[in-house]
């Protein structure tokens, strides 16, 4: 790979999950969909320094690594990912210079290690001229993901591979979902960093304390993660949206939302949204909004008056994602 390097350059999308987070690490369906407009972009270009072997570069960022003195404990990611894509396309260890540059919060529940990953990986494949079916990429970001996450579903690295709204469970994968009706989310930053880490820890703690209650919880988050299927594919915004408020107040019966999340749950919904909740891990990062697309400006503002830090907006639709 060394000698044939060229400079090639790639992206991945955000995402965030629309129902069913938590309760999919324990078997039950959820959804998710990509954020397009927000994104990561990988370059891998011939390092000009051919006494180092790899050269990671980022805003403020600049770090050698040997990939292949790289373990799953090391703290980098980025060089855990090309050691890992070495190994599964067997090729030796690149010669290159990498560079992240990311729109995408960290520690904010909208995906941003797994598009990184995805994103290099694709960028890695490019440069030297290998083809990276997205299944096998899809098993490159997941095993980068067990770094971040620990147990990870498999949800995120999926959705961002395959940058579609996703149906999965994991037993049984994702299923490619049917818009019937394009909907409207804003995602609204709490501004509170938090780590997904611990959140699922603490879910399996209680969950292990209160087994029944517990497990209760997790199955109706189920249940509404079907019923918003149908919603979506039959094009019920409305249904949606109270569906996903249900599964936020299932969510904080299970610990994991915070103060600023229910306060921008509530000012979004009082604005006029058709339904909100936490999104990812909780305990602070993003939460999102369903809203009828004339109350953009106003649950916007509500949100910002309710001291959100960011707002995004994206729009679903079928095949665009
Ligand atoms: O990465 P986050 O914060 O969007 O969380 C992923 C969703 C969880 O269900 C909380 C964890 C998982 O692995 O599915």
């Amino acid at each position: 790979m060394n000698g044939n390097v060229r400079a090639a350059r790639a992206s991945a999308p955000a995402k965030v999950i629309l129902l069913g987070e938590h309760a999919v690490v324990y078997g039950f369906p959820a959804i998710a969909v990509p954020v397009s407009s927000l994104r990561v972009f990988a370059e891998v270009k011939p390092n000009p320094h051919p006494d180092r072997e790899l050269r990671i570069t980022g805003a403020g960022l600049e770090l050698y690594s040997v990939p292949s003195s790289v373990s799953e404990q090391a703290d980098d990611a980025l060089a855990y990912t090309v050691r890992l894509f070495t190994q599964m396309m067997s090729v030796p260890p690149p010669n290159v210079t990498i560079t992240i540059d990311s729109h995408i919060p960290i520690a904010g529940g909208l995906g941003s290690g797994a598009a990184v990953t995805a994103a290099l990986g694709r960028a890695l494949a490019l440069a030297s001229d290998i083809s990276l079916p997205d299944h096998l990429l899809n098993d490159l970001v997941y095993e980068v993901e067990k770094m971040h996450h620990g147990t990870p579903s498999g949800i995120d690295n999926t959705v961002i591979v395959y940058e579609r709204p996703i149906y999965f469970t994991r037993s049984a994968g994702y299923d490619l979902l049917t818009i019937g009706t394009p909907f409207l989310l804003l995602i609204a930053d709490t501004g509170e960093k938090s780590l997904t880490r611990t959140a699922v820890a603490d879910v399996r703690r209680l969950r292990e304390a209160s087994p029944n209650r517990t497990e209760k919880v997790l199955s109706a988050i189920g249940d509404l993660v079907t019923q918003a299927r149908q919603a979506i594919e039959s094009g019920d915004p409305q249904k949606l949206g109270s569906l996903m408020t249900e599964n936020h107040e299932l969510l904080c019966e299970l610990t994991v939302s915070s103060q600023q999340l229910d306060i921008l749950v509530k000012a979004a919904r009082q604005a006029g949204a058709w339904g909100a909740k936490l999104s990812g891990g909780g305990r602070g990062g993003n939460m999102i909004a369903l809203v009828p697309f004339d109350l953009e400006d106003a649950v916007r503002q509500a949100l910002y008056d309710a001291g959100a830090v960011r707002v995004f907006r994206t729009v679903i639709e079928s095949g665009l994602n």
